[in-house]
């Protein structure tokens, strides 16, 4: 059975001190949660990974990192590699996210190298793609996003999958207030999960968790999540404040 998973990307927010006191929180906030089959993961900067990595290892809160070089090691100034991540405790990390892509120039190709270099040291991945808002406006979302799919992560091996998560973030949701409905969602997530059927099986598809990203918030949340093909969500902002992140593990 797929794993629910709310995962929050604190991007480039939050001081080592500011990250230990959300951490204190959100562990105090989630103690009364029966986390069913429910991953909770936080993805702090780079410079606070260890930290944190740390301060979680005895609760039920993951850490990701939220991107990574593709190569092993080497004169790639201000990068982080794979094994670092490791060193320092993390297991997941995750890529394609869209602000890497729109103001890092991260493409389908590179990402595939990333993807690679994950899984040949056992990370596992949250994988981001969407549509931007001309692509939704022409009808060309499902185009844009099977061929993001298609091009970072079929040339994977069927046993590579269970290193895998997908997340649909339609990037004119993403820290707009604006979010897709829960329809759109679903119809978007159904529409991944069969292009992973018809791909490879359903057994893959039927266990690959699909989480939704884009302006999520205590608010919406329920509703969404409530939807068959979408397995949790990728938060942003409501990840800053621990009441609003653990009324997301409530709420799935
Ligand atoms: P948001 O960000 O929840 O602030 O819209 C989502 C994301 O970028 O993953």
């Amino acid at each position: 059975m797929r794993s629910k998973i709310v995962a929050g990307n604190w991007k480039m927010n939050k001081t080592l001190s500011e990250s230990k006191d959300l951490v204190k929180e959100i562990k105090k906030s989630i103690k009364g949660i029966k986390l069913e089959n429910t991953r909770v993961i936080i993805a702090p900067t780079y410079v606070n990974l260890q930290k944190v990595s740390k301060s979680t290892k005895k609760s039920a809160i993951e850490v990701a990192a939220q991107n990574m070089h593709q190569a092993d090691s080497g004169a790639f100034t201000g990068e982080i590699s794979a094994e670092m991540l490791k060193s320092v405790g993390v297991g997941i990390v995750i890529l394609g996210h869209s602000e890497r892509r729109e103001y890092f120039g991260e493409t389908d190709a590179l990402l595939a190298q990333k993807v690679d270099q994950a899984l040949k040291n056992k990370l596992e991945i949250i994988f981001c793609f969407g549509e931007v808002l001309d692509d939704r406006k022409n009808e060309n979302h499902f185009k844009v996003v099977e061929s993001q799919i298609k091009n970072a992560l079929f040339h994977l091996d069927a046993s590579d999958w269970k290193y895998l998560v997908l997340a649909y973030e339609p990037v004119w949701a993403i820290g707009t207030g604006e979010t897709a409905s829960p329809e759109q969602a679903q119809e978007m997530h159904a529409f991944i999960r069969n292009l992973v059927a018809s791909k490879y099986n359903s057994a893959i598809a039927d266990n690959v968790s699909i989480l939704y990203g884009g302006s999520v918030k205590p608010a919406n949340a329920k509703e969404i999540f409530s939807k068959e093909d979408v397995d949790g969500g990728l938060i942003g902002g409501a990840a800053l404040n621990a009441d609003d992140f653990s009324a997301l593990i409530e709420a799935i």
